[in-house]
């Protein structure tokens, strides 16, 4: 089990969330759902709350998360509805993505890792995704005045125009920057980008 305050910190809430069958789709998520394409990996998956509206739609989906009450979840739900959608448990930080795929997601995934970490993991996404298929990509930005779900020693801001910049050669299908309240007067500023990969 990964052991860091960030993994906990969804961890206890994965627990509360499966005991109160709490299982909404977020917006971010909400809008990747359009741009899926072909098989998917799904990292950070969470709750599999895409994965599994992807199993239903007809996707193969591989989904990667350190939570086990996560997996456990999603690999129930899968298998209760016949969907093609298995989750795995590993610390993405030495997982390596093992082929590749036509879309990968990572969303609130990547600021959980030291910067250097995250820009790798940024890199190994693109590399993974085959011509022509996509990255859908979501993390917090600067400006961001709520740390209480961060590791203090693995975690990242990304600046606010960095992500649709570090997809330079790509057809940026969206480009996204919000902002939502937070507990105690603080914000989280996300930047979600939605990349197709050229073909050739
Ligand atoms: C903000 S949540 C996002 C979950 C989901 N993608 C969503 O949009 O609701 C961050 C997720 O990253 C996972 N996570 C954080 N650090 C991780 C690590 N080192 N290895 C694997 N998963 C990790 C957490 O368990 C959590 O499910």
């Amino acid at each position: 089990m990964v052991k860091n305050r960030s993994v906990d910190f969804f961890e206890t809430q994965f627990q509360r969330q499966v005991r109160d069958q709490e299982y909404a789709l977020n917006p971010f998520e909400i809008l990747a759902l359009d741009y899926l394409t072909g098989e998917i990996l799904d990292l950070g998956s969470g709750l599999g709350n895409l994965s599994l509206e992807a199993g239903r739609r007809g996707f193969r989906v591989v989904a990667v998360d350190a939570s086990p009450t996560a997996v456990a979840r999603i690999n129930a739900d899968a298998k209760r509805e016949g969907l093609r959608v298995q989750a795995i448990q590993a610390d993405i930080e030495t997982w390596t993505i093992d082929r590749s795929y036509d879309t990968i997601v990572a969303i609130g995934l990547l600021m959980f890792f030291r910067r250097e970490t995250a820009l790798k993991l940024l890199s190994a996404i693109q590399e993974h995704v085959k011509p022509g298929g996509r990255a859908i990509v979501n993390v917090l930005t600067e400006g961001t005045s709520y740390l209480g779900m961060f590791d203090p020693d693995n975690y990242c801001l990304f600046q606010k125009t960095e992500l649709e910049e570090r997809f330079a050669g790509w057809t940026i299908l969206e480009s996204r920057h919000q902002t939502f309240p937070a507990p105690e007067g603080t914000r989280k500023e996300f930047s979600t980008v939605i990349a197709e990969k050229p073909r050739v």
